[in-house]
């Protein structure tokens, strides 16, 4: 497939884990290293579209051409994207958490003596992909990603029903040499109109697959 020019589009892209605070030193977090949102930038930025990338806590450097807008929590990274709207894309490829704790605690949390347990009430965050598939200025085509352990095709098909969008590109996490942490991936794209199975590959060769049905028929 010959790579289609994104000059003139504008792509916003979520990437990374997101922080949720426990308080001033706590936070719960997920092992997403951003590397498949930053690789799918970059391959937007290298074919010419007006890319901006909002990006959870990590630790890469920013592609060339590329607008970063940095961001720690769910609800951050939602007031973020919306703000890059309107946009001919969104893609999801953040690991937002789900939850958040209800408040964080202006100091650290002390543990006291004869207290062996500690609960925390979680509540949940905005669903960003979701929020973004129903807004008033949605973008042609909305693209989120699911991470599963089992049943890859079922659960992405669910998710593009579930979730309102165009495709779903999931991927197997919890196996050795793909997924979270890894340069290597493999994705298995759930569109309206069939599925397709996109490598394993290095991220950066599966970022430009994805542009590829991303920007079909325009
Ligand atoms: O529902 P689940 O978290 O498995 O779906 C993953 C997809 O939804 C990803 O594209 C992720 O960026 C997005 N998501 C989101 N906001 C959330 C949770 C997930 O945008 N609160």
């Amino acid at each position: 497939m010959t790579a289609s020019s994104l000059a003139g589009r504008r792509i916003v892209v979520s990437a990374g884990p997101t922080f949720e605070d426990l308080d001033p030193v706590r936070f719960i977090g997920n092992r997403s290293s951003g590397r498949m949102g930053f690789a799918i930038a970059a391959a937007a930025a290298r074919r010419g579209a007006d890319t901006v990338l909002v990006a959870g806590p990590v630790q890469l450097a920013t592609p060339a051409g590329v607008h970063r807008v940095d961001v720690r929590s769910a609800a951050q990274l939602r007031d973020a994207v919306l703000a890059a709207l309107p946009a001919d894309a969104y893609i999801g490829a953040a690991a937002v958490a789900d939850w958040t704790p209800r408040a964080a605690a202006a100091r650290k949390l002390k543990k006291r003596d004869g207290e062996d347990t500690l609960t925390l009430e979680l509540v949940r965050t905005p669903d960003v992909l979701a929020e973004v598939a129903a807004h008033p200025r949605r973008p042609r085509r909305v693209v989120g990603f699911a991470a599963e352990t089992e049943d890859l095709e079922a659960n992405a098909r669910a998710k593009l029903h579930a979730k309102g969008v165009d495709l779903v590109a999931g991927n197997l996490v919890g196996i050795a040499g793909g997924g979270f942490e890894s340069e290597r991936n493999a994705l298995l794209v759930v569109g309206h109109d069939g599925v397709h199975a996109l490598g394993p590959d290095t991220k950066t060769v599966l970022a430009g697959q994805l542009l590829d049905l991303v920007a079909r028929g325009w």
